[in-house]
């Protein structure tokens, strides 16, 4: 059976008036043959969720963009002395505001602007080149070393990639997913959060990834348990140029066989159909669950590979460092405002201007990334060391992990139809580390998520042969 793509395109409004169709939309499969467990319905957002994706407002959108755009370029190449035009003064501003975010925080959020010089690259960096990320860090107060991170890009361009001089407004790319990060940081600031989410603003994403690219690495270095990545770039609009709007609609792009494994890790995975069960999808199919309601009024399709054609965004960067990471992408992109000297031809306005910008459609991508966010970081973490018992030929399944002290729910097994894209059975199995399902792993794709005792669950991972 198939997923049923047409519930994920019911309007909001009717959703609102049938609140039940979202968890319809996972759990109404019937299984075929019959098997163990319930429909699963997505985790919904709770109280202090609903408020804090409440308090994402279009207004802070749109000035964080309009400020954005302001300092003419933010070309990675452009001027960072200078007060008032260029990426310096963009770096600065983004830092200040986000350390006014951090005040309210009681010390649990701090702001820094990592950096290092990188070295010229023909064609692409002129001179040896300053690349400074904004960092705002709500540190867990129960887990720290478990990271999940937002980001957007904060440099910009036009037709040529070393044009450092001219205009490039970069309104909506990727301005958007800057002001994703910032109002996240803004209103998360004042909780409390269990694992730590980073507000990530990066820079040389045009030329070559390289602010994510040494977050990353960074993080990687530190040891930093990095168990999600949210990439925000172009999301700013919903209309496509013939007029088409789909102001409920998101992208996502989730990649399949991890770059970070080894050809040998990847043929094993495929050997037992994990392709569409890394990591990366596993956090695809949380974002699906947890952020499709009343409360974002957004549906996210996913899509499955790891970016647009010709493309590529700082997501892949953390994937390969071995982190789970997906691509947020308006539903249709504009090209003649994406990558484009500010110019009339023709009668076509081109440019990244923010007069193509809807602020309410970016304020409802936030909600999107802050539903995922916050429940991510309140959830216990995707369980480890997840295996499948496959010394014997047995109509049943016996799984093993490793037993997290946070995991003070318990856990859970999941499973689809092979050919589902998400979960849609769940068998609760309490605190244990191993379970006998009567389920064929031959016939179904099955999962292991943790449990907390305030309700959040985790990503699902993938059982690998023991
Ligand atoms: C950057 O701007 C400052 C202040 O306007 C100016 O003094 C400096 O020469 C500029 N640097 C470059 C490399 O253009
Ligand atoms: C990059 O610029 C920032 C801001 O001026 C500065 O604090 C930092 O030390 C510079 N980084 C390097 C590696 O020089
Ligand atoms: C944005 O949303 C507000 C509140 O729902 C509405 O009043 C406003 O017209 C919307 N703006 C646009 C441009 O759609
Ligand atoms: C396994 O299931 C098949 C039917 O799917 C059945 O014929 C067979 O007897 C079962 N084997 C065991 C050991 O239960
Ligand atoms: C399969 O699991 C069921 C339920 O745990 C158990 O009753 C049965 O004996 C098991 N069958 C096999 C073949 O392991
Ligand atoms: C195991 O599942 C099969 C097929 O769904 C069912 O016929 C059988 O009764 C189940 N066995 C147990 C012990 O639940
Ligand atoms: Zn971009």
């Amino acid at each position: 059976m198939h997923f049923p793509l047409t519930s994920y395109y019911i309007p909001y409004t009717l959703a609102t008036l049938v609140p039940l169709v979202y968890a319809q939309t996972i759990g109404n499969v019937s299984p075929w043959p019959p098997g163990p467990g319930s429909s699963l319905v997505p985790q919904a957002p709770n109280s202090e969720l609903t408020q804090i994706l409440n308090e994402i407002d279009p207004s802070r959108i749109q000035a964080t963009i309009q400020k954005l755009v302001s300092f003419g370029t933010r070309h990675t190449l452009s001027n960072q002395t200078d007060p008032v035009r260029g990426i310096g003064a963009a770096r600065d501003w983004i830092a200040s505001q986000m350390r006014t975010f951090a005040a309210a925080s009681n010390g649990r959020m701090t702001v820094s602007v990592p950096s290092y010089i990188q070295q010229p690259v023909n064609g692409l960096v002129l001179q040896p080149t300053n690349i400074s990320n904004i960092v705002a860090t709500l540190t867990g107060t129960s887990e720290p070393n478990r990271v999940y991170v937002v980001s957007g890009h904060y440099d910009s361009r036009v037709t040529s990639i070393l044009n450092f001089m001219d205009d490039a407004p970069g309104a909506d790319d990727d301005a958007s997913g800057v002001a994703v990060s910032m109002e996240l940081a803004r209103v998360m600031a004042s909780h409390q959060s269990a694992a730590t989410i980073m507000f990530a603003v990066v820079a040389g994403e045009e030329q070559d990834l390289f602010g994510s690219n040494f977050m990353a690495t960074t993080l990687k270095q530190q040891g930093k348990d990095v168990q999600g990545m949210l990439n925000n770039d172009i999301v700013g609009s919903s209309t496509a140029d013939d007029g088409t709007v789909d102001p409920n609609d998101i992208r996502m792009f989730v990649s399949g066989l991890p770059p970070s494994n080894t050809a040998a890790q990847n043929l094993n995975l495929a050997s037992i159909g994990g392709e569409n069960d890394s990591p990366a999808h596993q956090l695809g199919r949380f974002v699906a669950e947890v952020s499709q309601n009343t409360v974002t009024q957004m549906n996210v399709r996913a899509i499955y590979r790891p970016d647009r054609f010709l493309r590529g965004g700082d997501h892949e960067s953390f994937l390969a460092q071995g982190f789970p990471a997906v691509r947020f992408t308006e539903p249709h992109e504009n090209f003649a405002h994406q990558h484009q000297d500010v110019r009339v031809s023709n009668g076509v306005q081109f440019g990244d201007l923010i007069q193509f910008v809807d602020f309410n459609f970016t304020a409802r991508v936030a909600k999107v990334n802050g539903a995922a966010l916050w429940s991510l970081a309140q959830a216990p973490g995707t369980p480890k060391n997840v295996k499948i018992d496959t010394s014997v030929l047995t109509n049943n399944s016996t799984l093993s992990w490793t037993l997290d002290p946070k995991a003070d729910a318990g856990y859970e097994v999941v499973w689809r139809e092979t050919d589902e894209p998400q979960w849609s059975m769940v068998i609760p199995v309490g605190i244990v580390n191993s379970v006998t399902v009567n389920l064929s792993k031959d016939n179904v794709q099955m999962g292991v998520r943790a449990v907390g005792k305030n309700g959040f669950k985790s990503p699902a991972a993938l059982p690998m042969p023991s």
